[in-house]
């Protein structure tokens, strides 16, 4: 008898969480008041093939973010994202309404994003996670309300086209999807720029720190099947190839990402392998060449405020934080640093000028940030100039001049060949200004145990 009833229990159960398993399943189709809810290890909707899912990826305890991802792969992949700038918690909701909308609702029906309506729509509408990572909602006779093709977050796939208008926006962070500082666009005149944002405004400030030089002809951006990304022109022809590879369609999965850092990466990662440690590996660095060059009148550089930037392994920057400065956020490396010491004071009676020192960085440079130059004077001159003066961070000299440079410090970058033609000086010494704090610290530590 309890056998029984646990039977039964078990069978009503299993009915009940049958619309929920449906999802779960290889149904490739979803029809209006199919719905998904925001929970751990909670259901999605997965293409035919089962590699990509449609449906919610929790973000650290942070909350939700309706996503697209590779789901074939142990390595959490997202490839588009809704609500990037607003994680949903527990509970949220994501149906498709009668009208061939996705609506995104909180647990208490607060709508917090939409996928734009098929203008006016009225017939039966369906939708599909298609198996190149397209989510498809459609009209019954097979027209397109709405892809999530044609809003790319960050990520482009193969068989994906970017047309005028359209752009990749870098996230925050590595962690963070909230939209960040770059970004990879075509824009309306046809030239594919890579450009810097003023962030947090979701706005191009500055002149690009790549461009395809395409205004008036490039037309979209073409990743096709075999794993090419290029620019077309209307008529189809190739007006410049963004990036090529050998890799086979068969054999590996791609991507292209406009990462965090400012670097637009082609990614690939074997499908079938028998490698334990088999991870996302870089195809090619698409571009810019030198992420450190990127320079801006206005905002920091490539990196924060008061550091910088050194190239990395595949193009990638190292945000570095010159002597007596430290990251504003560890976890955050992009944010800049900020001085580990109490600044020289501006008041007469309390400056110590004796209590600051100078520490040498070579090849190092932060343009636009000088406020003093002094031609025809030596080394020894343009340093006391800096201790004896309050505002100044940094002083650079070279070839008989002397610049001052006040704080916050822009646009930093370490390259011996770039700031010898620059500034056409033949030898250059940085100074950093630095509290006598540091030396006590140095003192301590050497004797330490
Ligand atoms: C989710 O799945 C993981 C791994 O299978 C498991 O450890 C965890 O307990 C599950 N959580 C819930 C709430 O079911
Ligand atoms: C869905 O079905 C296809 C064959 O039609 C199969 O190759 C694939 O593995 C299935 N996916 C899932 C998630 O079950
Ligand atoms: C992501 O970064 C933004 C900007 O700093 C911040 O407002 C937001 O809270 C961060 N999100 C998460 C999940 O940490
Ligand atoms: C192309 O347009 C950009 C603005 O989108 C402009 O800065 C650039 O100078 C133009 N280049 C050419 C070659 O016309
Ligand atoms: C993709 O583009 C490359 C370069 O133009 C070309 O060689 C290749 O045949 C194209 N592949 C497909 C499937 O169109
Ligand atoms: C296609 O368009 C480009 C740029 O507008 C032009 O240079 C090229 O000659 C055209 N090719 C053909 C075959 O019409
Ligand atoms: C396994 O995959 C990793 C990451 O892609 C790669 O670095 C390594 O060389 C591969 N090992 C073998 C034996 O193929
Ligand atoms: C620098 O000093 C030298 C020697 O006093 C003088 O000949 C030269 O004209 C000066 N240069 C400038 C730029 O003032």
């Amino acid at each position: 008898m309890a056998l029984q009833v646990s039977y039964l229990l078990s069978l009503l159960l299993l009915v009940l969480l049958l619309p929920y398993s449906t999802f779960a399943q290889n149904s490739s189709d979803q029809s209006p008041g199919s719905f998904l809810i925001a929970q751990e290890n909670g259901s999605y909707w997965a293409s035919p093939s089962g590699d990509f899912a449609f449906g919610f990826q929790q973000i650290g305890n942070e909350g939700y973010l309706l996503a697209i991802w590779f789901n074939k792969i142990p390595e959490e992949t997202i490839v588009w994202s809704a609500n990037g700038d607003n994680l949903v918690p527990t509970g949220s909701k994501v149906e498709l309404t009668e009208g061939g909308q996705l609506v995104l609702s909180d647990p208490t029906g607060t709508g917090i994003w939409k996928s734009e309506s098929g203008k006016g729509y009225l017939g039966v509408v369906h939708a599909a996670m298609l198996d190149t990572g397209n989510f498809v909602v459609a009209s019954q006779d097979g027209g397109h309300l709405w892809r999530s093709f044609d809003h790319p977050t960050d990520t482009m796939l193969p068989t994906q086209t970017m047309s005028r208008g359209r752009k990749l926006v870098a996230h925050y962070s590595e962690s963070n999807n909230s939209k960040g500082r770059f970004q990879f666009a075509l824009n309306t005149d046809g030239n594919l720029v890579l450009q810097t944002l003023a962030y947090p405004i979701d706005y191009w400030s500055n002149t690009a720190y790549w461009e395809s030089g395409t205004n008036g002809s490039g037309f979209q951006v073409v990743f096709n099947e075999s794993g090419s990304i290029y620019l077309t022109a209307t008529n189809g022809s190739i007006l410049k190839t963004v990036s090529s590879n050998s890799v086979s369609k068969q054999d590996f999965y791609q991507r292209v990402v406009m990462e965090y850092d400012g670097v637009l990466i082609h990614y690939g990662y074997q499908k079938s392998s028998t490698n334990t440690s088999n991870a996302w590996s870089i195809l090619s660095v698409v571009m810019p060449p030198n992420i450190c060059e990127i320079t801006e009148q206005i905002g920091s550089g490539a990196c924060g405020f008061n550091s910088y930037c050194e190239l990395g392994e595949y193009g990638r920057p190292n945000c570095i934080c010159p002597t007596g400065y430290i990251l504003i956020d560890p976890n955050d490396v992009m944010k800049g640093c900020r001085q580990n010491f109490l600044p020289q004071s501006c008041d007469e009676a309390s400056s110590k000028t004796d209590q600051f020192d100078l520490r040498e960085l070579v090849s190092v440079n932060w343009p636009f940030t000088d406020y003093g130059r002094y031609v025809n004077v030596t080394e020894d001159w343009c340093r006391k100039a800096c201790l004896g003066d309050c505002f100044c961070a940094v002083a650079v000299f070279g070839g008989g001049q002397c610049w001052k440079k006040k704080i916050p410090l822009s646009n930093g970058k370490k390259d011996p060949s770039e700031i010898g033609t620059k500034l056409d000086v033949s030898e250059l010494t940085l100074l950093v200004g630095c509290l006598s704090a540091w030396f006590s610290f140095q003192i301590l530590e050497t004797k330490g145990p």
